[in-house]
């Protein structure tokens, strides 16, 4: 495995593997990298000849500055487990490689990013459109790989690709959780202990939410995930919306389509977590 941090080693290197007819994967990242990343190179790993994984902290799909400086940075670590996942090249770039001047870029999702997110953390789907629309030029991958835990940016970036015409295969993987239920998440590094603990109520009511749907309305349901969140201490909630699958947008009866998915964001202390349920 290879770890460079300019565009130009990372195009030498694909030429050697293009010349030698390999394909090529992109897992892009933003570092502090856990169980849920590596299911993605591992995926990468058996799909393609190469995998390229990407580490860079974004700073601008940060709408907030505290949440940039909190956020985990541990690249010896990660490319120690990228290394043993199989990985063969790490780009690692400063952000003056990536951004040599400022992205004035402005992309339109709509109606995928007006919701959820989109409403919480303004700008943010346009900041991890311009990073990734910058790495799938960089890379030109065959296949690149994101998680549905970020439901709201797979979306947005199946959309992307579509918008831009690109011929390159997104392939989502599904969220990987501890065995206690918490859905794996580099921010999980910054919960205390008693926070991490607090946090179990998130997928716990999640999961209990599939099962009282049963026999609830898609209201009722609502209203209950709401309620369990804002009788835990610790927690604050964002939101939690219950949507269609396909287009994002907020559905008000469990027949109103066949693909119904349950996204939250919830504050722990000042972490902030996101996670999704499918119901149908
Ligand atoms: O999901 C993430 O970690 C980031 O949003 C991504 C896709 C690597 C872009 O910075």
């Amino acid at each position: 495995m290879i770890v460079v941090d300019t565009i130009g080693e990372l195009h030498a290197f694909l030429a050697e593997a293009r010349a030698e007819g390999k394909s090529v994967g992109l897992v892009p990242t933003m570092g502090a990298l856990h169980e849920g990343h590596a299911s993605l190179v591992k995926r990468s790993v058996e799909d393609n000849g190469v995998t390229v994984v990407s580490v860079f902290v974004n700073p601008t799909q940060f709408n907030d500055k505290g949440d940039l400086e909190r956020y985990p940075r541990t690249l010896d670590a990660d490319c120690r487990l990228l290394e043993a996942l199989g990985a063969s090249c790490v780009f690692a770039p400063s952000v003056e490689e990536v951004y040599p001047e400022p992205d004035t870029r402005v992309f339109d999702f709509a109606p995928l990013d007006k919701v959820m997110e989109g409403i919480y953390r303004p700008g943010h789907f346009n900041g991890v459109a311009q990073i990734v629309s910058k790495l799938f030029t960089y890379v030109e991958p065959h296949r690149a790989y994101f998680g549905e835990k970020d439901f709201q940016q797979l979306a947005i970036i199946r959309e992307m690709v579509r918008q831009l015409g690109l011929s390159l295969e997104i392939v989502g993987c599904p969220i990987v959780r501890e065995d206690d239920g918490l859905a794996l998440s580099s921010r999980n590094a910054l919960l205390t202990p008693e926070q991490r603990h607090t946090a179990l109520a998130i997928s716990r009511t999640l999961f209990a939410s599939v099962e009282y749907a049963k026999d609830h309305s898609l209201a009722e349901t609502k209203q209950m995930v709401e309620q369990a969140i804002a009788d835990t201490e610790g927690l604050e909630l964002e939101y939690y919306e219950i949507v269609d699958g396909h287009t994002l947008q907020p559905v008000s009866s469990w027949d109103d389509t066949d693909y119904i998915v349950g996204c939250i964001t919830v504050y722990c202390g000042k972490v902030r977590l996101i996670d999704n349920i499918k119901y149908k």
